[in-house]
């Protein structure tokens, strides 16, 4: 137990489901316009789950092509974590349903939930067990059906989100490669700027609560913004101050994917060129805990990473919470 050991992602991957929902479709459903859309958000699509398929589906999805992209079998996972908002139910953990599904019968099984944070802080917590010598092979899934939260006649909100999956493995790493610092965060004084109100122990649902909405994402929009900006900057030098690096040894910067604005403005606060940063907000929206797991299968697939490159991963959202990883890819 207390072994600390080098900690590397062996693969990645993502899953969206086929459906896509695009601006012009929005336009039908309430008072709002592409250009619109386009300009305060960067959004042009976003997938949307068919009314058969649940979170546990999509991460599913994800967990195989993760598990075949390493080469491993399901009955070799020691643990997977599941990172979601919007899970299959309350209870069992959608994990454990993601424990059947893919037939991974030796793996133990948890939920996290911390909002769009959620895949950072499963990725942090999963490579502790890989760092002290518990376990060998550790699937962290990020993964979301937004659209089901979402109240589709609330424009400020139903053009923002989408849903999806992604999922990485984590082994034990050579020497100079792996995850090599992260910086975690928390403000529960500002929780009221990003719920969902009711369907909890604090507002049990009843006919008053769904009348209400209150079973829909309510989010202080502009609020939530100005807190990202800044904590998306505040998060990364703090990271970077704790391995040793500097934000020009940056190969490529993966934020969470909630608005080009606010990443063009952290951007702007760090001073990283847009060329080292993946952005495909325009395709998916904000799709949560799944954004950082699906950009980063992407800039895998398209080869934009490379041996010894250094990637920082980002992300914030209710809690209101914020991580940041450091990663020798
Ligand atoms: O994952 C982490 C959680 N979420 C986020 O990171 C989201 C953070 N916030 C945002 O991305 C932006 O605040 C929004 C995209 C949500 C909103 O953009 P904004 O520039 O802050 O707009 P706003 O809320 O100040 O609204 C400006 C105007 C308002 O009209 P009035 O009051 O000025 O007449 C809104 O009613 O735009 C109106 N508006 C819309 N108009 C057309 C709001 N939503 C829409 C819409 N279409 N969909």
């Amino acid at each position: 137990m207390s072994v600390v050991r080098q900690v590397k992602i062996a693969a990645v991957s993502s899953y969206v489901p086929s459906g896509v929902l695009t601006n012009a479709d929005l336009e039908r459903m309430v008072d709002t316009s592409d250009e619109w859309i386009l300009e305060r958000t960067g959004i042009r699509t976003r997938h949307v789950a068919d009314s058969q398929t649940a979170t546990s589906d999509l991460a599913r999805e994800a967990a195989l092509e993760c598990l075949s992209n390493a080469g491993v079998m399901p009955s070799e996972l020691d643990l997977i974590i599941v990172a979601s908002a919007t899970p299959d139910h309350l209870f069992p953990a959608t994990a454990c349903i993601v424990q059947q599904s893919i037939g991974a019968a030796r793996a133990a099984a948890f939920d996290m939930e911390i909002g769009c944070t959620g895949f950072i802080y499963a990725i942090a917590a999963g490579s502790q067990f890989v760092a002290s010598g518990v376990y060998e092979k550790v699937l962290v899934i990020g993964a979301e059906t937004l659209s089901r939260f979402v109240n589709w006649s609330d424009r400020t909100t139903c053009c923002l989100f989408g849903d999806g999956a992604g999922a990485c493995l984590l082994v034990p790493g050579e020497p100079n490669q792996g995850i090599i610092g992260m910086s975690l965060g928390a403000d529960g004084s500002s929780s009221h700027l990003l719920k969902l109100p009711a369907g909890l122990s604090r507002l049990p649902a009843s006919h008053q609560t769904v009348d209400a909405g209150m079973h829909y994402i309510h989010m202080e929009g502009k609020a939530v913004f100005k807190f990202a900006v800044k904590i998306v900057a505040e998060s990364v030098t703090q990271l970077l101050n704790s391995c040793g690096k500097s934000l020009d040894d940056i190969d490529l910067f993966i934020p969470h994917q909630a608005n080009i604005r606010i990443i063009d403005s952290a951007l702007g606060r760090l001073d990283i060129p847009r060329e080292k940063v993946v952005i495909n907000v325009d395709r998916y929206g904000n799709t949560s805990s799944a954004s950082v797991p699906i950009a980063l299968s992407e800039a895998v697939r398209e080869g934009r990473l490379r041996r010894g490159d250094l990637v920082v991963l980002v992300a914030f959202g209710a809690g209101l919470s914020w991580g940041s990883l450091a990663i020798i890819w």
